[in-house]
């Protein structure tokens, strides 16, 4: 297996059965782009396999819902690609490739606690909102201080999906 930027590999002299893009082309300004390049790199018949969140799906109890939407829309603010899952058949189907399932895995957690998922995730997307002036620092305390709430009376419930689609190079 090679890792790397699709930029890392030479089309005209390296060819491969399949390729992977997980949890990446959000960060990428030109996705169409990026996706030829993909299409490049694989043989015709080639595998590609794609995994995106769109965070605008994500199920939350909290007592401070306008705070979770800032929260969260500040955390696709930050990226150039965001909300790719709904696109993406599209932008696939005009890159060359057949797109021959989509799934949902669900990310399910019902505590937020140190080493669960969300714990260090949503102290980072406070923080970026904060960064971003999308919300106050008070408010990312509060919003904060209300999850932990919610995991120490056994409420916390946290639920979105990740998105994989599974492709032929045609
Ligand atoms: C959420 S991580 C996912 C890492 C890994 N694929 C995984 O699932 O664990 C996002 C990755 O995208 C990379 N990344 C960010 N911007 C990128 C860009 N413009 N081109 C290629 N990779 C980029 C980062 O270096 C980081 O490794």
């Amino acid at each position: 297996m090679e890792i790397g930027t699709l930029d890392t590999f030479d089309a005209t002299t390296q060819k491969f059965d399949a390729a992977s893009l997980v949890q990446v082309l959000r960060y990428v300004e030109d996705v169409p782009l990026d996706l030829k390049r993909a299409s490049t790199l694989l043989v015709p018949g080639g595998r590609l396999a794609i995994i995106e969140t769109d965070w605008n799906g994500t199920v939350l109890n909290s007592s401070f819902p306008e705070t979770t939407r800032k929260i969260l829309d500040a955390h696709d603010d930050d990226v150039p690609s965001a909300n790719l899952p709904t696109k993406l058949i599209g932008l696939l189907t005009t890159a060359g490739f057949s797109v021959i399932d989509v799934e949902a895995v669900p990310l399910l957690e019902t505590s937020w606690a140190e080493g669960t998922f969300t714990y260090s995730m949503f102290i980072r997307f406070a923080e970026l909102a904060v960064k971003l002036e999308a919300i106050t620092e008070k408010e990312a305390k509060t919003w904060l201080e209300d999850l932990q709430s919610k995991n120490d009376n056994g409420e916390y419930f946290f639920c979105a999906n990740r998105m994989l689609f599974s492709c032929v190079k045609l």
